[in-house]
Order: structure tokens, then sequence, then C-alpha cells
């Protein structure tokens, strides 16, 4: 079915991004494809450790999609909505499926059998991989599939442009965008039936993250200041295994762990020997022996939280510092590199010693963000999935505005497990893909026939909003409220919060909001100004920090990744819900409401993942299975 002179416009380049690209062109649809790098460079290109999915081998262990789907409830502290969960576990394995038939090269176990290996939150093998550059494969599979239907026309590349606002109609409904081409700095506006943001994350908020340098969640704020609720911004994941660096955090993936990687400190505080000198019964493994039915893949604000325990609290951490080791050195350095090649080479480069000989320094940093875009979806009537094919599946409240991939709320609750992310976003893309088709074929009004001043007023809103800041006679550098934004959000609004450090940080960010009017660039020319587009995304940044901040300081309880030592318990009664923030364009500030969640097919229960009290003593603890 082709609509005539219909088209819709997808916002990102990277997994989501690409595969909603391929499902709407698949439904007749042409596709203007938005992104500020290649789209081989989007951040998708940097996710290592793999992607979960039951499958035959898995089922034979025991494993079934409804095990993945009450894993991932579990791990999420059930803040989930459900039916959006059951579909996209209970799809999983026909992704993995499409993947291998797109030719991505995943690995294979000697009898010719994709590879599997354990992850965060499982005792099962159920995570499928290509080493430890799984998102890489995927990325380039999904690009050649795009390039396809680029070649037979349905599809526009419009890369090195940045999204500036979206467009909404008289009706209320999206009808386009207004990007900027980041070569030139032109600005236009675009006409869409339908806009699918796959904009991915926010971690520059927190400064130095894991996150890609364009992950700045610019535009989820842009669409957020348009109109469109953002959605339990409060829940932020730190990855417990992230190498610090002076300009960003790299990613050790979860993966080393999965494999076999364990987690220690020198059991004696201030013990200066190197690593490969400490014996076994002086090393504290402290998270098997706290956790030992998960050992070292208990899911990953536990393990950050006890690593930050560790070293912050009882300074045991190597050479009194903020860093454990993450030790391979008992595995055999073949299987090392047949499975984790790609962390490996990461690690040597950026940390100058080799992972097989000596064990690697690692510590927590901010990875992921379980918050974004608030969105909904159909549920089936026995709530088990997904309507396939409605229109309003992964919508955000503006019509015709969707968000697909880490910008949309969905999926992962309070925290999400390990490689389910790609998942999320490949099944954002192929599935509610079909509702976006839906909608626009549904759709009697046609963007192109929408007046022209609609699309000229957002040019000249955004060009007004450029010339202010080119022209600005301020002071302030944009870089060094960024730099002060990121350390005072990572400071109070992570691993651990309280009330009176949240409270600091609001009043430091409306500060910080204030002394971001009076900005002054270094850059004033209009070609290829980094500088400007910096800028204006450190506005929204401070913009969308404030009802994460908000939302941390809500919530009274602690659940999953948002934890509080003010509230230590989970409440059901009063938190069993989603966080809703509202832009309120006169004050500029957020305003917050919650929403039930549904939680119909399984009852929350105690998340615990069988803790117990370590004993200080040099126990001999199990070594977790590879
Ligand atoms: O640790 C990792 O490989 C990360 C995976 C993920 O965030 O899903």
């Amino acid at each position: 079915m082709v609509h005539d002179s219909k088209r819709v416009i997808v916002v990102g380049g990277g997994l989501a991004g690409l595969a909603a690209t391929v499902r709407v062109v698949e439904a007749g649809l042409p596709v203007d494809l938005f992104s500020m790098v290649p789209v081989k460079r989007s951040h998708s290109v940097c996710a290592q450790g793999g992607i979960n999915a039951c499958n035959e081998i898995a089922r034979q262990q025991g494993y079934s999609e409804y095990m993945h789907f009450d894993e991932t409830l579990y791990g999420g502290d059930f803040l989930q909505h459900q039916p959006p969960v059951y579909e996209m576990t209970h799809w999983a394995p026909r992704i993995i499926d499409l993947l291998d038939r797109m030719g991505v090269p995943f690995n294979r176990t000697y009898e010719g059998q994709r590879d599997l290996r354990l992850f965060g939150g499982s005792l099962f093998k159920r995570t499928h991989f290509a080493g430890a550059t799984t998102g890489q494969q995927l990325l380039y599979a999904l690009d050649e599939q795009t390039r396809r239907a680029e070649a037979a026309g349905h599809v526009s590349k419009y890369e090195y442009w940045e999204f500036l606002w979206p467009i909404v109609g008289d009706d209320g409904a999206c009808c386009g965008i207004v990007a900027q081409d980041m070569r030139t700095m032109q600005i236009r506006s675009f006409r869409a039936d339908a806009v699918v943001m796959a904009t991915g994350g926010c971690g520059l908020i927190f400064g130095k993250s894991t996150n890609s340098l364009i992950c700045t969640g610019g535009a989820a704020s842009r669409c957020y200041q348009a109109g469109a609720w953002y959605a339990n911004g409060e829940f932020i994941q730190v990855h417990p295994t992230a190498i610090p660096g002076a300009d960003k955090l790299r990613l050790m993936s979860e993966s080393a762990r999965g494999e076999g990687g364990r987690v220690w400190v020198p059991r004696t505080e201030g013990d200066e020997r190197h690593a490969t000198a400490i014996p076994e019964a002086e090393r504290f493994y402290f998270l098997e022996e706290k956790y030992p039915k998960y050992g070292n893949l208990v899911p990953r604000d536990i393990a950050s939280r006890e690593i930050f325990d560790i070293c912050v609290n009882e300074k045991k951490g190597i050479g009194g510092g903020n860093m454990v080791y993450l030790d391979l050195t008992h595995l055999p350095a073949d299987y090392l590199e047949r499975k984790l090649g790609g962390i490996l080479d990461i690690y040597r480069k950026f940390a100058g010693e080799d992972p097989t000989e000596a064990p690697m320094k690692i510590f927590p940093g901010v990875h992921y963000s379980m918050g974004g875009l608030w969105t909904t979806y159909s549920p089936q009537e026995d709530l088990k999935g997904m309507v396939a094919g409605a229109p309003n599946s992964m919508m955000t409240n503006i019509p015709g505005l969707y968000a697909f991939g880490e910008v949309n709320y969905q999926y992962h609750g309070a925290t999400r497990l390990g490689a389910n992310a790609l998942l999320s976003c490949i099944f954002d893309g192929l599935f509610c893909g079909a509702g976006v088709a839906t909608y626009v074929g549904d759709r009697t009004t046609k963007a192109a026939d929408m007046p022209a001043s609609l699309f000229a007023a957002g040019v000249t809103q955004e060009e007004a909003k450029m010339q202010r800041l080119v022209d600005s006679p301020g002071d302030e550098n944009p870089y060094e409220i960024g730099r002060m934004m990121g350390e005072e959000m990572t400071a109070a609004a992570t691993v651990v919060k309280t009330e009176s450090r949240m409270n600091a940080a609001l009043e430091m960010l409306h500060e910080l909001q204030t002394r971001a009017t009076r900005l002054r660039l270094s850059d004033t020319g209009l070609w290829t100004n980094q500088n400007l587009s910096y800028a204006r995304a450190l506005v929204d940044m401070l913009r969308l920090a404030e009802p994460i901040l908000l939302g941390s300081i809500r919530r009274k309880e602690s659940r999953g990744s948002h934890y509080r030592p003010d509230y230590p318990e989970r409440d059901d009664e009063q938190f069993l819900k989603t966080t809703i923030a509202e832009y309120d364009p006169t004050s500029g500030r957020p305003r917050l409401h919650f929403e039930e969640v549904e939680t119909g097919l399984v009852p929350p229960r105690a998340r615990t993942y069988g803790r117990v009290e370590a004993s200080a003593d040099p126990t001999p603890s199990p070594v977790t299975s590879g």
C-alpha cells in the first residue's frame, strides 16, 4: 500500500531509528531520516554485551519467554506497565532470527548454534552476542537494510542534521520538525504525517558518562518543552563497570562478568601490593559473598551501590580510592579474545594494561536513562501483550509524535536489565513502526496540506533562538556551566540520593539556568558551529535536569536505581506509579503528577536477589561460572 504524498520523519539513526525506518518503508511510506552523525556512528554502536531472547537452547535449560518477562519486571522493581514488556519478551526470539537472517555475525558454539552468555539479573544463559561489539554488528546490519531502502528511493537521509523542534498543528497533532544542517547552519522545516523520536539517552546531563557526546537529551527536552510529557526521569542507570577517563567514561561490558569475570578488592585496607601478588584468600569478592545466588551478576543498581559502598563508605577501594578490580585473569586468553575481544582492546587502548594479564580497575558510571518521553499503547484484553498495529503504539501525548528506544520510558521500570536495551530499541522500531503506518494511513489531514505559515513560524522561532545565542554579549562559558551541572547531578541524583543534597542541587540548577541566559560563544560563525550546538543543548539539558531532580525528590521511597537512605523501603501504596512531568511554559518549571502502573499479570514481590550479610572473615567464595 502506498500512501500518496504522505511521509514519516524518523529522528535518530541508532537501532530504534533504523528499525523504525525499515518497518515504515515496508508498510509503504517514505521516510526522511535525520541524524546528528553518520548513522553508523549513532550511540548504538557502543553497545557491547548482547541482546536478550529465549531460544531453543535457552529453553533446554528450563528458560522461557515468560521467564524473560518475569525477570524484566523483577529487575525493574515492578514499575513497568506489564503488557508492553510481555509483548517485547515474547517477540524477542523472532527479532534474533531476523537479525541472523540479515547477516549479524552472532557468536556460535562449536556445534553451530548461536552461542548464549549469562548477563545481569538472570540465572540462565539467554543473551545472544557478537563478541563484545554486539551493538555495532546490529547497527551495521540495519544500516544495510536502510541503504537498500534508500537506493530504492524510499528513504532520504539527512546526516549531520540536528533536530530543533517538533511542529504541532492547530489540531494538536505533530506534522513535522524544524532541523538544522550542522555544516551550513541552515535552519529548515520539514513536513511529516508522523514523527518518530529515536534520539537515545541524556547521559551528558551527568557530565561524564558512558554515553557518546551527542547524548545530551536535547531532542527529548525540546519535545518536553513543546508539550510532550516526560516520565520517570528519576530512574538513571549507573553501570557498575566503567573505566574513568579525563574526557568521558568507557564501558567495560557486563559480559565480562557474564563470561566469568569477578569483582573484588583486597581484604586488607591500604594493601599496596599489585593485584596479581594478592593471594586468593586475601581478596574480598564482595558481590559473590553478599549475593551467593547471582554473584557478580546482580542487576546494575545493586552492583553499583555495593561498589560505591565498598569504596566510599568502607574505604576499601584499591589504594583507598574509588576503584575496584574486575578480574578476568583466571580465564584462558584465547577464550577471552573470542568472547570479549572488543572490550579487551578498549581497555588496552585507554588504560594501557592487558586485562588478560592483570585485573582491570573500574568504577560505576552513568550509563542509561530508564526515564524518557511518556508514551501509551493498546493492551490486549487479557493484558498479555499489545494490539499489533495499533496507531497509538508508543505514541507520546502529542498525536503523531512517537518515542522509540532509550528516549521512550517504557519497558525497564526502575532498573533496566543488561542486554534488554538493544531488544527494546529494535522491538519499538519493528512492532510499533507498524502502528505509525496505521496512524498515518488513517489520518485524513495531510501534512502536505497544512498552511505554510505554520512551518515558517517554526523556522523563525529557531532562527531567533540561534541569533540570540550568537549575539549574546554575556560572560558565561557554556562548557563550564555544563561541567558544573554534570558534577552536581552526579553527586546528588545517581547512586545515593538524599533530600537535602537534592534540594541543594535544585537550587544550583536554578542558578545555572539563570547563568545560562548570559552565555558567550567562542565561535559566532555560521559554518559548522559546534559551540552553538552545545550551548543550545546546554540550555535544554538544564531544563530536562529539573524533572529528573524533582522526580527524585518527590519519590519518597527506594526502588531499583532510585535509592534514598532517608526512605530505604519500596512503598507500593504511594509510589507504584509513573512520575509524569509536564513543562509549564509560563514558569519554565515542571509540574509533576503520578499515573497508576498496569501490574495485572504479575503481582509485585520483594526484590532481594537473595542477599545475605557478607562475612568479614576470609571464607572462600564461590566463583561465578562462565
Ligand atoms: O554491559 C554491557 O555490555 C551493556 C549492555 C547494556 O547496557 O545493555
